[in-house]
Formats: C-alpha cells, sequence, structure tokens
C-alpha cells in the first residue's frame, strides 16, 4: 500500500490504556468502598452536544446511586469484569507485544472512605498481584493515582477536593502505594485530564454542582483544582524520595484549538483558547501560575486560598514528563453563535469542515496530533507520552465470530504516522497507549457498545453477556506494529 515508514526510538512504550473504574467491576467487593464513578449512569440517548445531560449529576441523582443495588444502571460497576480476568487479559497484551499497560488503582479499594487510618490489605494485595503479573509478562505497568474515581464519602462530607485535608488525604493513599509498589511501577501519572475539572466536576473533583451558590461555583472549582496542583507536587515529592529512578508525569486532555479562518480575532481566539487548556500543565512543568489566571481571578473577583508553602511546593516538584491524551481538535470563531457545533465527550466548538466525525460526533484529526506533539514538546521540552487516544465505535460481530474493525485500523494508522512524523521533527515521544485497548465502559454515557478495544468483550450496555475476549482484526494489526517497532503500518 506504500504507507511511509517512520523510525520509533529503541524502547519506545507502544501498549494501551485503561483505568480501574471502567474495566475492573467487583465495585463493592473484598472492601472496596463506594466512588463518585459508581454513580454515573447509563446515558444511552443523551444528545453529545448537551454537554450537561451527558456529564452533569445532582444531589438527588447521588443520593439515588447511593440506594441502588442496580449494575444495569450503573455501568460502571459491572465494568468488563477485570478483576477477575485480569491474568487472561494480560496474556493478550503479551501476545500483542504490550511493553506497557496504563492503569489506575482506585484509591477506594485502599482507603474505602478516603478516611481510614489503615489501608485495605485485600485492595493493596490486588494491584500488587495485577503488576507482577504484568511484570512477568514484560508488561511495564503505568499507573494513574486518580483517574476518575475519587471516594464517594469525601465527595459528600468534604466538599470533594474543595477542603483543603483531602490533600493529607490523597498523600496518604499515594505514599501507602508508593512504598508498597517500589519495584514494581516505575512510571506514575497524577490526575488523569485534571483540565476537565469545569467540563465534568463531580467525577473530577467531587463537586456536585447544585450543593452550591451558582455565583460561586467558579471560585469553588478553582479551589479544588489548586489543591489538586498542590498534591499534584506532593505526589511527585514522595515518588522522588521513596522510590529513586521513577518518573511521575502530569496529563492533560489536548484539546487542540484552531482558529475558523485567519481573521486576527479569530487567532486570538485560539491562541487564548488554547493557553486556557495549557494552564494545567504549565503548573505542574514550570511550577508556578501563569499571570493570565492570576489576572483573571483578579478581573473576576476570585478567591483562591493558598496554603502555607503552596507556591514553594510548586516550584520544587514539577513533574518529570508531559502525558497528554488526544481524541479531536477544535474550532473557534468569534461567530461561534451561528455556527454549526460538534462535540465529544471533552468539549463542544465550531464543526471544522476538514474533518469527518466519528459516530458519537467527535473530530478526527491525525494531523492535530502530529500538530500537539510539536506544539506541546516546543512549550515544555520535556518527553511525551501519548496515554489516550482512539476510535469509539459500534463494532459487528460476523457469524464466524470475527470482527473486522478495518475502520480502526485506518484511525491508529493515521495518527501512528503522525507520531512517527512528529519524532522525525525532532519531538521527544516517550510511548504512545491506545486507549481502552480492551472494550470497556465508557466514561461518559456507561455505554459498552462505544468500543474502543482490539479486544472485543462480549457485554452488552447493561451488563449482560458472557464476558469472553475475543481478538479484533486490529489485534493482529497492532501486534505486528509493535513488533517492528511502528516501521510496518500497512
Ligand atoms: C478520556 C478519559 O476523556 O476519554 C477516559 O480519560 C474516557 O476515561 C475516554 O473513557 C473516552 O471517553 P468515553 O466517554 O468515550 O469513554
Amino acid at each position: 500500500m506504500g504507507v511511509k515508514q517512520y523510525q520509533f526510538p529503541e524502547g519506545f512504550l507502544w501498549g494501551g490504556a485503561t483505568a480501574a473504574n471502567q474495566c475492573e467491576g467487583a465495585w463493592n467487593e473484598d472492601g472496596k468502598g463506594m466512588s463518585v464513578a459508581d454513580c454515573s449512569t447509563y446515558k444511552p440517548n443523551v444528545d453529545p452536544k448537551d454537554y450537561v445531560a451527558q456529564h452533569g449529576i445532582t444531589g438527588k441523582q447521588v443520593e439515588e446511586a447511593m440506594n441502588s443495588d442496580s449494575t444495569e444502571l450503573y455501568g460502571k460497576r459491572h465494568g468488563i469484569d477485570f478483576y477477575h480476568r485480569y491474568e487472561g487479559d494480560l496474556d493478550l497484551f503479551q501476545e500483542m507485544g504490550f511493553k506497557t499497560l496504563r492503569v489506575s488503582i482506585q484509591w477506594t479499594r485502599i482507603y474505602p472512605t478516603g478516611l481510614e487510618e489503615e489501608p485495605n490489605e485485600k485492595g493493596l494485595q490486588f494491584y500488587e498481584n495485577l503488576f507482577r503479573a504484568m511484570k512477568k509478562r514484560g508488561i511495564e505497568p503505568l499507573v494513574t493515582l486518580h483517574h476518575y474515581e475519587m471516594p464517594l464519602y469525601l465527595a459528600n462530607h468534604y466538599d470533594g477536593w474543595y477542603r483543603r485535608e483531602v490533600i493529607d488525604l490523597f498523600i496518604k493513599f499515594c505514599k501507602t502505594v508508593f512504598a508498597r509498589y517500589k519495584g514494581l511501577v516505575k512510571y506514575w501519572l497524577t490526575f488523569n485530564e485534571i483540565d476537565s475539572v469545569f467540563r465534568h466536576p463531580f467525577t473530577t473533583i467531587g463537586i456536585v454542582p447544585d450543593r452550591y451558590p451558582k455565583e460561586k461555583l467558579e471560585e469553588i472549582i478553582y479551589q479544588c483544582v489548586h489543591n489538586q496542583f498542590v498534591a499534584s507536587a506532593l505526589a511527585t515529592k514522595y515518588l522522588h524520595q521513596l522510590i529513586p529512578g521513577a518518573q511521575m508525569g502530569c496529563m492533560l486532555t489536548r484539546t487542540l484549538t484552531y482558529p475558523e479562518n485567519c481573521h486576527p480575532q479569530n487567532m486570538l481566539l485560539a491562541l487564548k483558547t488554547n493557553r486556557e487548556n495549557f494552564y494545567y500543565a504549565d503548573i505542574q512543568v514550570f511550577g508556578e501560575y501563569p499571570r493570565h489566571i492570576l489576572n483573571d481571578w483578579k478581573r473576576n473577583n476570585i478567591q483562591v486560598e493558598f496554603g502555607p508553602g503552596d507556591e514553594e511546593i510548586l516550584k520544587c516538584h514539577t513533574v518529570d514528563f508531559v502525558s497528554f491524551s488526544y481524541y479531536m481538535t477544535m474550532v473557534a470563531s468569534i461567530d461561534a453563535e451561528k455556527k454549526e457545533k460538534v462535540c465529544g465527550n471533552l468539549a463542544t466548538g465550531v464543526k471544522n469542515p476538514y474533518l469527518d466525525v466519528t459516530e458519537w460526533g467527535w473530530q478526527v484529526d491525525p494531523t492535530g496530533l502530529q500538530y500537539a506533539l510539536i506544539d506541546l514538546y516546543d512549550r515544555y521540552r520535556k518527553p511525551l507520552f501519548i496515554v489516550e487516544n482512539g476510535l469509539g465505535s459500534k463494532d459487528q460481530v460476523e457469524a464466524d465470530g470475527s470482527i473486522i474493525d478495518d475502520y480502526r485500523i485506518e484511525y491508529f494508522r493515521q495518527h501512528i504516522e503522525a507520531i512517527g512524523a512528529a519524532i522525525e521533527d525532532g519531538v521527544d515521544v516517550m510511548g504512545y497507549t491506545p486507549w481502552g485497548c480492551i472494550d470497556l465502559v465508557s466514561m461518559s454515557t456507561c455505554q459498552m457498545s462505544k468500543r474502543y478495544g482490539f479486544i472485543y468483550v462480549d457485554v452488552d450496555d447493561l451488563g449482560h453477556g458472557t464476558y469472553e475476549r475475543r481478538k479484533k482484526k486490529s489485534f493482529d494489526w497492532y501486534k505486528k506494529v509493535i513488533a517492528t517497532n511502528g516501521a510496518d503500518l500497512d
């Protein structure tokens, strides 16, 4: 077919990505406490452009979730039963040649409410077994400490990340897992998509919007994310102390925004929109708030309380690498009101006429990945890690049991080419972990039918099915890509 060959660096970390709350299931087993993820409901019919309907939650809905045992309505509770089936899944990842697998540790398996004095041994043991099983297969764990799964107790009784004490509770959790998994885990991430706090505050910082005065919400969210920045810096500090040689990354949703055209006002709008996305990583990489955010606070009378020493903590404990998810690009326009809109689970924006959209309305843009990589590297000069990227789609199981997902192969081919081209352009890329390398429950709508994997899991949206795993056509294709270190993308 004549696909251009790219040279990926020796030791490039090819693999896949998951999050515990979307795949483990076993939501109330072995002492696990309830997390915010256990409250998110199955929403098959929401208009993807209706952002609030997709992500919003009320205090009443949280109460209902707490009083319900349903795993049909609350899909993350069943996941794909990774908790009991991880050995078989790791065998498949090993067969594909994975060098790394991104997983997360559910805080609620270790400290069920966040407050306990002693950790839950069964939870600790589970992750120890998991990491050992990965190492045995030559798969390096890449572990997220906080992936949309904070203890519900803290959301309900500590106003999520608003209360300062939550930093200490989180650091207690971090120190516990660093001490336990020293020697097993080298690569860590603090907060998944830390920039999502305004888009879905409940999943990220445990804030249920209708519990607070509307006019105070922005300030509350800024305070929560400030506390997360401090927690991220402290986690980095203790990681470096407790596991010498280990590396910490921040994790950003790279929502690259183009100007609609070269109208100077559109250029400026796109620049400012991108700057707002960057600010979260700026703090974790440069160790200080950019002035435009501080000015914004002044203008809008937003009071964010800094604890004594916060500035120094941020400055002294910056991250070792920058990781990000990449799914789509956006367009900014000064005439946005009059324009057709598109969406994603991440943002809404003006439609880009040059791009196709997925069944869920996400704009597919491989070139944007090359752009994002160059841009991020020029800004931060730190190694980059693409820890999420992928195509959510409905897959068809043929009569003979095969799943011919050529659309997924094409998607990955183009995105991997973009990474190869960025590397050729001088960007330092550590690795690539496509999202949902095995089908799992969707973060935004709890659908199982929105599938990302190289491996099909026989579960429907309500959690019914055999949970049997099956290789899709893309499985063998990705295996070949890894085996040739990205040289053969045909
Ligand atoms: C990212 C999240 O935003 O997007 C993942 O980190 C999520 O948790 C992924 O699953 C894809 O989104 P969705 O809504 O299709 O599952």
